[in-house]
């Protein structure tokens, strides 16, 4: 996905630009470009590459500010020189870069040919600077708006003038901007990972806004020029928390980050004195639990799978009907809105496009939605009612591993603050919090173990293709782990319930197909006992990830045991070795594993 910066201030903003997009680089790119505004107007240099091609064709007199800047992942047109950004329109006035995609940008092209204009690339972004020169309107943020009124599609944009070279214009719809408050300075990026070295105040703009951004602050508005009042986060965390530090890959630097995620999750939300938990971002009164007759799930990926995890985290726990579906499904099919529904939106990054759409449904036919999100102040995490922050810390591997985990005891934390005021006893709240307690060290124990895994995931990575099985709770692991593996080692992996082998997926079953199991001692272990059999049956390799469980001895080739919590809590255990055995796989076959080919961290497109 493409990455976004600006700056204007006293620096000289081509060190900090760059800064910002080797920053986002991680999201992948084809091609990079600067646009500087200075006394004799505007100067840009581009090129298809890396930054370390930029830098080289960059030159000692190539700086100021403002400044702008961008990474590009091709979409429409080739990646080469001409169709990397920024974008200039004819005479050299604007300069524009922009993320996201000009729906009408064919017709609009059309119209500025016939009217003599002679476009450079065959991006539909470069018609914005076309069509931002040819207005006619006072100043740069007005000729924005006007623009924009006639675009269809989404962006995260921002403009410069040579005619107003003392700011930056930017705008947003559906592709996220974040404007960085410095002293006498500020920063713009399409994600706060390019600001946080710079400064930790930052301002989320909504789709429908512009800012005109200068040294001295900013003003925003909405599409038809009325003024927003905007709220300045705090972020808390610091450039280091995005370093990879000893880490070859974020992937690992996050898995073993867990014990530390999942103690953020529960710090200062539990509440000993009733065996319950506080948690203050939503705002549920007793009488509101009491009167939800279901709850809802939605994410996509792994939002979605931890929201299946979460469903029966609720139904076990707090006794109320809850299921989980695609965001987009659930968008697309003009759902029903009932008002005794508890909807929960699921989101690492809080940008995702379908989730972000679904949560605008629901509100606009009335629903209530709470959001269990990762990023602070992001877009969902604003759109919804309230919600509660996961707090597992800046995730930068495109696969999600410690914000999959906090979900889960996110949900837990929900599920047993729901239970409390409904039928959960106090001895139930007090058996599940000692449990929450203890996984950061049961977590820290698993990944001790992480060489016996490596071992195994080099075996098992000459395989191509892998089932994951799981039963009740047992399920939404399997998904997780099928998915991790697919998209950091492309091995063709699927999951499925355990019960549903039988139903077509054993007839690949052979010595060439492995299958992970899901196998906990709990009261479901006899029945997933009878999948390994039938999978032995067809002697299919079996790895059963349980609680080292001697019945299992015999069964299968490999054995994999993690401590046992309560068994609600459970598949937050399990889940830890299918990330290390997928890493570990992506590894030995040399994959590039924090940026998975096609694969994008966020998805901010339909
Ligand atoms: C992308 C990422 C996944 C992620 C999904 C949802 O597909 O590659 O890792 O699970 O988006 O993202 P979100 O930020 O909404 O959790």
């Amino acid at each position: 996905m493409c990455g976004i910066v600006g700056y204007v201030g006293p620096r000289d903003g081509v060190p900090i630009a760059l800064g910002g997009l080797q920053r986002l680089a991680y999201r992948g790119y084809d091609s990079a470009g600067l646009a500087v505004a200075g006394r004799s107007g505007l100067k840009v240099i581009k090129t298809r590459g890396k930054l370390v091609d930029l830098e080289r064709k960059l030159g000692a007199r190539f700086k100021g500010s403002p400044i702008i800047g961008h990474t590009r992942w091709a979409t429409h047109g080739q990646p080469n020189d001409d169709n990397a950004h920024p974008h200039l329109d004819e005479s050299g006035r604007i300069a524009i870069v922009h993320n996201g995609i000009i729906e009408n940008a064919a017709a609009l092209r059309e119209r500025l040919q016939a009217s003599g204009a002679t476009l450079a690339s065959q991006t539909d972004s470069e018609v914005l600077a076309h069509l931002i020169a040819a207005s006619d309107a006072s100043d740069l943020e007005g000729a924005v708006r006007e623009v924009l009124g006639v675009v269809e599609g989404t962006y995260g944009l921002l403009v410069l003038s040579a005619d107003q070279p003392d700011r930056i214009v930017v705008a947003r719809m559906g592709s996220p901007v974040v404007l960085g408050v410095g002293d006498r300075e500020m920063f713009v990026a399409s994600d706060v990972a390019a600001l946080v070295r710079y400064t930790q105040r930052v301002v989320y703009l909504d789709d429908g806004e512009t800012a005109s951004v200068q040294a001295r602050g900013f003003q925003t508005h909405t599409l038809d020029a009325h003024p927003t009042e905007k709220e300045t986060f705090a972020v808390h965390w610091g450039g280091d928390a995005y370093e990879r530090g000893s880490y070859e890959h974020y992937m690992h630097k996050e898995i073993h980050e867990q014990p530390q995620a999942v103690e953020r999750a529960l710090r200062g939300r539990i509440d000993a004195r009733f065996d319950t938990v506080q948690l203050g971002g939503i705002d549920l009164s007793a009488r509101d639990v009491l009167g939800t007759r279901r709850i809802k799930i939605l994410g996509c990926g792994s939002g979605y799978y931890a929201g299946l995890s979460g469903a029966h985290l609720i139904e076990s726990l707090a006794r109320v009907p809850a299921d989980a579906e695609p965001a987009s499904e659930f968008r697309y099919r003009n759902p029903v809105i009932e008002p005794d529904t508890l909807y929960i939106a699921v989101s690492q990054s809080g940008e995702t496009f379908d989730t972000l759409a679904a949560v605008h449904e629901i509100k606009r036919k009335g629903g209530r939605v709470l959001g269990i999100v990762n990023v602070v102040g992001s877009t969902i995490a604003r759109a919804c009612d309230g919600g509660i922050y996961v707090h597992a810390g800046p995730e930068v591997s495109v696969t999600s591993t410690k914000t999959f985990t906090s979900t889960l005891v996110t949900f837990a934390l929900l599920s047993l603050h729901i239970g409390r005021i409904r039928d959960l006893g106090p001895r139930d709240g007090r058996r599940l919090i000692d449990a929450m307690r203890a996984l950061p060290e049961q977590i820290a124990r698993i990944l001790e173990a992480e060489a016996e895994l490596a071992d195994l995931a080099r075996r098992y990575s000459e395989y191509e293709h892998a089932f994951f099985v799981g039963r009740a709770n047992g399920y939404p692991a399997a998904l997780e782990g099928a998915q991790k593996l697919k998209e950091v080692s492309y091995l063709h992996a699927e999951a499925y319930p355990a019960a549903e082998l039988k139903h077509g997926p054993l007839a690949l079953v052979s010595s060439q197909t492995p299958t992970v199991a899901i196998v906990p001692s709990d009261h479901l272990f006899d029945k997933n006992l009878s999948t390994l059999h039938e999978l032995r049956a067809r002697k299919g390799p079996i790895v059963a990830v349980g609680h080292g469980d001697p019945r299992l001895e015999g069964i299968c080739e490999d054995a994999i045991g993690v401590p046992r919590s309560e068994p609600e809590l459970d598949p937050v255990l399990l889940g830890i070795p299918l990330q290390l055995l997928a890493y570990h796989c992506a590894v030995a076959l040399g994959r590039d594993v924090d940026q998975p080919r096609n694969l994008a961290k966020s998805v901010t497109v339909e």
